[in-house]
């Protein structure tokens, strides 16, 4: 018996084409102006809820329902993703390093042990997230580890700041950095020679993703590595605060610098000998330097000097590249995703998105794991996004032109699942600009529409949903719901995500009369889309799946 075979579903059929479209940044929170979903002219989204409630709903994109360590976690692409496709709820990297760091296992492990022989002679560095967004990396888990790593006899350690606004309020950097540089004073009182070495906001320096601009990371390295930036600083918190007061400056994209001693060389360039841990345990936006840390080959930019370090990551960013191979703390081991299933169930693929989410809806749709499984059930296809702009200034992105792709897919008749995120409501939601934004919800409800209706023209059947909140809310609000003002009395504009649940919508001709959401399962949440998506196709899930969130009634 082969293990992959799933069992036919007894009331649906097989061979019906499914659209599975995944908003980015897309949840349900009350109407107000400042709810951009709301504002923005959104009719075919309002149409599910209102045309066929029976087949809407909402459900849980963070928190528990995710694998986050709690219920204060917002949702994000990585852990949303990574549930819609594995069909069940994996305790993700964020809460990983936090039992690793709390046993203390973290320092008995391969990783800790390998960087750990640099520590006599050398520099420990560490690269990361400087912020307590809980989505790439979380300042307290960097604060033990930083006093781990001089238990455990590090000397020099030089810590190398990306500075966030984006996970976070824009301007919390500020604070952040003061409270490291505290602690670094705090050990430089004990005898050791800690300092911030370098600096750079994450969307300009370093935290790239799915390479779109390699210039990105190559900033980080200048000044990381070589020691070279355009600012420098003898204290970071002045950097920060400097480079803030530049005309649209801010956290997510403030230049790199580099902090300089008394005689204004850079305190911190890596050197033969060191160590390097980066600290972030999402892989998306770190395996680009993973790439340059660690490939002899490497052409995506001069690196002009290649330390010799030992290199670990706080998790293995990628399982199939075993990128770094050093690593900290073991990855989630997310196996048997439903993509795999289906291809070997005979269900071909075609999924899409542009660059800066391609990696999404393949990568972490298919449990963190690059590639295809079977070249010949499935095609994906990445859309160039824009470089070097903030999206605000283009909130269409690229949803028209993956919808055509999702509509040509479908009408060619060559794929049973089709698959896509659109990109816009999270891209332009995090910069934080309303009016940008409510532009970005109308593209993205255009470009549903264009799908639903090839889906109309081939009798297919179409899913919609999100993986977790951010144009739905844009401002911070106290505990009853009112927006905040900061001090000086401007709205405090939230570019992050959110803990709202997302909608869930289901139609399209090929679904069966009866099919409908069941009442029995109120608190399902993300993980419970794959063995509704496997039930759609005409298959009933693995047994250990998160159950399905339809059933079927006989009319
Ligand atoms: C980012 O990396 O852009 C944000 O930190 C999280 O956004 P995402 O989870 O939607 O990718
Ligand atoms: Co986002």
């Amino acid at each position: 018996q082969n293990a992959w075979k799933l069992a036919d579903h007894p009331k649906l059929p097989k061979g019906k084409t499914v659209a599975m479209v995944v908003l980015d940044g897309w949840g349900e929170a009350k109407p107000d102006q400042y709810n951009c979903i709301h504002v923005a002219h959104t009719p075919t989204m309002d149409s599910f809820k209102t045309t066929a409630p029976e087949k809407w709903r909402l459900i849980k994109a963070h928190g528990t329902a995710v694998g986050l360590p709690s219920e204060d976690d917002m949702g994000n692409s990585e852990v949303g993703h990574n549930a819609l496709g594995a069909g069940r709820i994996f305790a993700q990297g964020a809460k990983l390093v936090d039992l690793a760091l709390a046993s203390g296992k973290i320092y008995d492990g391969e990783g800790f042990k390998y960087i750990k022989e640099c520590f006599d002679n050398g520099t420990l560095h560490l690269i990361g997230l400087l912020s307590d967004g809980g989505v790439h990396s979380r300042l307290d888990q960097l604060q033990l580890l930083l006093k781990g790593a001089v238990d455990n006899g590090a000397k020099r350690i030089r810590v190398h700041i990306l500075t966030d606004g984006r996970d976070v309020l824009d301007g919390s950097s500020i604070g952040f950095v003061e409270t490291l540089e505290k602690d670094l004073s705090n050990l430089r009182e004990k005898g050791y020679d800690a300092h911030i070495a370098s600096g750079g906001g994450r969307m300009y320096v370093t935290m790239d993703r799915y390479e779109n601009d390699w210039d990105v990371v190559k900033r980080g390295w200048d000044a990381q590595v070589l020691g070279e930036a355009p600012y420098k600083f003898r204290n970071a918190v002045e950097a920060v605060k400097k480079l803030r007061e530049e005309p649209k400056a801010n956290d997510q994209y403030l230049p790199p610098f580099v902090i300089v001693d008394e005689s204004g060389n850079p305190v911190g360039p890596i050197k033969d000998g060191d160590a390097v841990v980066t600290f972030n345990f999402r892989a998306d936006r770190m395996v680009m330097l993973a790439k340059a840390l660690e490939y002899e080959d490497f052409d995506k930019f001069d690196r002009v000097r290649v330390p010799k370090v030992h290199y670990a990551g706080m998790l293995q960013y990628d399982g199939e590249l075993k990128l770094p191979g050093h690593y900290l703390v073991s990855p989630p081991e997310i196996d048997r995703t439903s993509g795999e299933y289906l291809v070997h169930n005979g269900v071909r693929t075609f999924a899409c998105s542009e660059t800066v989410k391609f990696g999404h809806v393949t990568f972490f749709w298919n449990g963190n794991r690059s590639g295809y499984f079977n070249q010949e059930m499935e095609e994906y296809v990445e859309i160039p996004s824009d470089v070097g702009i903030t999206f605000n200034v283009q909130p269409k992105m690229k949803a028209k032109e993956i919808a055509e792709k999702a509509r040509d897919a479908i009408l060619s008749g060559k794929f049973d699942q089709v698959r896509v995120n659109l990109p816009n409501g999270d891209m332009v939601g995090h910069t934080g600009d309303i009016e940008a934004t409510i532009v970005a919800c109308k593209v993205t409800d255009d470009a549903v529409k264009m799908i639903i209706d090839a889906i109309e023209q081939v009798g297919g059947i179409f899913v919609i949903t999100a993986d977790h909140g951010n144009a739905e809310d844009m401002v911070k609000r106290d505990k009853s719901g009112k927006p905040l003002l900061d001090k000086n009395g401007n709205l405090q504009i939230l570019t992050s995500h959110t803990l709202q649940p997302v909608p869930i919508a289901i139609g399209g001709p090929g679904l069966a009369p009866g099919a409908r959401f069941r009442n029995d399962v109120p608190t399902g949440g993300l993980a419970n889309v794959a063995a509704t998506v496997m039930n759609l196709h005409g298959f009933e899930a693995p047994t250990d799946y998160e159950p399905t969130l339809i059933e079927v009634v006989d009319n």
